[in-house]
């Protein structure tokens, strides 16, 4: 999709949204798959109601890009603009156990600074790719314990209102990778409370937490976390490893050697090799085990 109207591209850095023309989206997403559209990277909170008025007035389709570190995109031009927020400095500040954290910061980095101010409970988090708000609309989790637990408040373009909202935490519900936020409801800011633990012991959980991925997941290759969901009472990497699958490909798109829930980009993969691959090892799953896998992995296809 390529913003070409005058009167539209004029009204933007009022706005404080920048465009960036033709941008490969296999650029900004962790599985390196996905094709090209413009990009509109959001300055200012305030006035994205206005933005998202105007676009909708010139009939332009968008979508809200994150990290891009649980994504899926399809192929070749795409049919909406990309919009994407861009953080703040400082994007993370402390107030006692209450961290005011932007969207857009980095999940991991947020993990490590608030880790360094003895605040803890996101040990876990650590090794998880991605942006704060990201992590916040999946419900990210990991090694028992979900992001959800800390959120006290969360500010956020309230889609169906078409306004900015500021929600608190007990009128949101976090649920295994899921949460009541409308898909597209866009995250802005949220207030976290933490545990207080001195530094020394939440590095020792970080450590621990960084050990087990290192040991279980393929870190270093192009993908996109775990593929599918785990089924209540049942683990998806677990079906599909006994089942043979690590290795299976389509194309670059290839079931890891490692984790097996994990599908990687081990080169050139395009999303429809990578949707070919999913959709024939959850058929090959729903035979042998009669259980329907779900996308963990968000699919924007066209
Ligand atoms: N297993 C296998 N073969 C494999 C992979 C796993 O036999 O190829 C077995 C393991 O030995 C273990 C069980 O399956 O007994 C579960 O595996 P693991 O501990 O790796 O956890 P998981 O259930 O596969 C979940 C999350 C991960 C998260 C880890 C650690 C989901 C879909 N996955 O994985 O999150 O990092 O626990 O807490 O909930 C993600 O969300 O993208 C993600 C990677």
């Amino acid at each position: 999709m390529r913003v070409r109207d005058p009167k539209l591209v004029a009204a933007l850095p009022e706005l404080g949204a920048l465009l960036e023309p033709g941008t490969s989206l296999a650029e900004l997403t962790s599985l390196g798959i996905g094709g090209t559209t413009d990009l509109l990277r959001i300055t200012k909170h305030d006035a994205i109601p206005e933005l998202l008025n105007l676009l909708d007035a010139e009939s332009v389709p968008y979508k809200f890009l994150g990290g891009g570190s649980n994504l899926l995109v399809g192929d070749g031009e795409l049919p909406w603009l990309v919009l994407q927020l861009v953080s703040p400095d400082p994007d993370i500040v402390l107030e006692g156990r209450f961290a005011q954290v932007d969207a857009a910061a980095d999940l991991g980095r947020t993990v490590t600074f608030c880790a360094k101010n003895d605040l803890g409970g996101m040990e876990g988090l650590i090794g998880v790719p991605g942006t704060v708000g990201g992590a916040l609309r999946m419900n990210a989790g990991a090694y028992g314990m979900q992001i959800g637990s800390y959120v006290r408040q969360v500010k956020l373009y309230r889609a169906a209102r078409r306004r900015l909202e500021t929600l608190e935490g007990d009128q949101i519900s976090f649920e295994y990778r899921h949460t009541s936020f409308a898909p597209d409801d866009m995250m802005l800011a949220v207030k976290l409370e933490l545990p207080s633990k001195p530094y020394p012991e939440i590095l020792k959980g970080i450590r621990i937490c960084n050990e087990k991925r290192r040991a279980s997941q393929p870190l270093g290759q192009k993908s996109a976390g775990c593929i599918f969901k785990n089924p209540p009472g049942a683990s998806a990497g677990r079906m599909i490893d006994e089942l043979g699958l690590k290795g299976l490909s389509v194309g670059d798109a290839r079931v890891s050697d490692r984790h097996a829930n994990f599908f990687v980009n081990a080169g050139k993969a395009s999303a429809k090799d990578m949707l070919a691959l999913t959709a024939d090892v959850r058929a090959r799953v729903e035979k042998s085990f009669g259980i329907i896998l779900e996308h963990e992995v968000v699919v924007w296809n066209a």
